[in-house]
């Protein structure tokens, strides 16, 4: 290994170390101080270069919030303050399925079995004591990864587009993403307690964050979910925002896909056909989104009944999935092209979170422009996965290139390279150790 090689490693290992609360990682030292579903299994990732057993302990912390539905909750909540909303606010208490200690009450994309996958991976490389590890905690929790993918395949795709449902921008994970653009625009806020944003505290300026109209429709949201006590079938019923998410479903595709092949590792054919069921359920439901004039994948607005058109990264699902060969490789040339990566606007040729070229692609804004190394670091885990290696390479150089300043940051302004919101964010050290292992492989 190089010197840069080495310290860009210890950087990154560094920022996890003093993000570590013992079982569990905090997302980011202030802005995000508790446990966040797909952080954690991003997180996880990166832990297992280091160990093992410590990745280990952060994916059975998570099950900790895993709710008696199957929902494992988006965040985990811990007594530290300085996070809006917290337990409080969610009222948790009131839902019959919840769990003791005190979550949200709504979900994250199911990257969780990929993790777990690839910290078997890991596991099985070192062998010896890792490798007990790891088989003894699948041995222990596959079933509750199993009733996670049940939950979504139930609960949550009931619409006729086999589609994941959402009822919450921040269960897409990309909260503020023009992609939600037309649905939140149609939810009415009623009345509601007062409150105060935390998360402007901790960035050095609002407009890196989500308007204030968006926070009224998150909390507004939130208030729908409570009045229902978090129950499944009336959310459906009563909640305004109803969305098949595109980017979630590709997500509870490729996972259930990966706990299957685990599954049958340890001798649980019956569930590893149960999971390869849903994961080609849900695939298709991806494929069946594709706009025929963009070939790119679409959500869908269950209140509205419409396609929605937004031109984000989301349209890239089924990267994450798979599709059929020629499909994917004709995505695989687009997201290389000049309206993503190629763009000749970017400062790293990564993929923005929305073009360049699109009305709404702003270049700083949390989720409507910005680079995300955490994101990038998934499309070149799924770019290898499903065997495009060359352009795996060519994203994850630029990537890990973009991680230079060692700032560790959440997302990168997509124009002038600016490292924007929060510093020493957990996941984007974890996908730096990640990409550092394989680079020394
Ligand atoms: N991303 C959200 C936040 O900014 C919550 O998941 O707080």
């Amino acid at each position: 290994m190089t010197e840069v090689a080495t310290s860009f490693a210890d950087a990154a290992a560094e920022v996890l170390r003093a993000n570590d609360r013992g079982q569990r990682t905090v997302a980011a030292p202030e802005l995000y101080p508790h446990q966040w579903s797909w952080d954690a299994a991003f997180v996880a990732i990166g832990w297992a270069t280091l160990s093992v057993p410590r990745a280990v302990e952060e994916m059975r912390h998570l099950l900790r919030g895993q709710w008696a539905t199957g929902m494992i909750p988006h965040i985990v909540f811990t007594a530290d303050a300085g996070y809006f909303p917290g337990p409080a606010r969610w009222r948790t208490e009131r839902a019959e399925h919840a769990p003791e200690v005190a979550t949200s009450g709504i979900c994250q994309p199911a990257i969780h079995s990929l993790a777990l996958y690839s910290i078997g991976e890991r596991a099985r490389r070192n062998g010896g004591e890792d490798a007990a590890v790891f088989r003894s905690f699948l041995l222990d929790t596959f079933d509750d990864w199993v009733r996670w993918h049940r939950w979504l395949d139930s609960a949550r795709s009931t619409h006729p587009s086999g589609l994941v449902e959402i009822h919450h921008p921040w269960e897409s994970g990309m909260d503020n993403s023009p992609r939600w653009d037309a649905p939140c625009a149609r939810i009415t806020v009623g009345r509601m307690a007062p409150y105060e944003r935390e998360d402007v505290r901790h960035v050095a300026a609002a407009d890196e964050r989500p308007e204030d109209a968006d926070y009224d429709r998150y909390l507004w949201l939130v208030e729908q979910l409570v009045e229902v006590d978090y129950d499944d079938e009336a959310a459906r019923r009563v909640v305004d925002f109803r969305v098949g998410d595109v980017f979630f479903t590709a997500t509870h595709a490729i996972s259930a896909d990966l706990l299957a092949t685990l599954g049958e590792d340890i001798g649980r054919p019956a569930e590893a056909a149960e999971l390869r069921g849903m994961a080609a359920r849900a695939r298709g439901a991806v494929a069946r989104t594709v706009d025929p004039q963009t070939g790119r994948a679409r959500d869908f607005d269950m209140r509205a009944g419409t396609w929605i058109d937004a031109d984000t990264i989301g349209g890239f699902a089924a990267l994450v999935c798979g599709t059929d060969h020629e499909a994917y490789a004709a995505l695989v040339a687009q997201l290389l092209g000049p309206q993503w990566c190629a763009h000749p606007a970017l400062a790293h040729p990564v993929p923005p979170t929305v073009t360049p070229d699109s009305p709404t692609f702003v270049s700083r804004t949390y989720w409507r422009g910005p680079q995300w190394p955490v994101l990038v670091w998934l499309f070149t885990w799924a770019l290898r996965h499903h065997g495009h290696d060359d352009a795996a390479d060519a994203i994850g150089r630029a990537g890990r290139a973009q991680l230079g300043d060692l700032t560790f940051a959440e997302y990168y302004d997509s124009l002038d390279g600016q490292a924007l919101g929060s510093r020493n964010q957990s996941w984007t050290a974890a996908v730096a150790l990640a990409w550092a292992a394989e680079a020394e492989r």
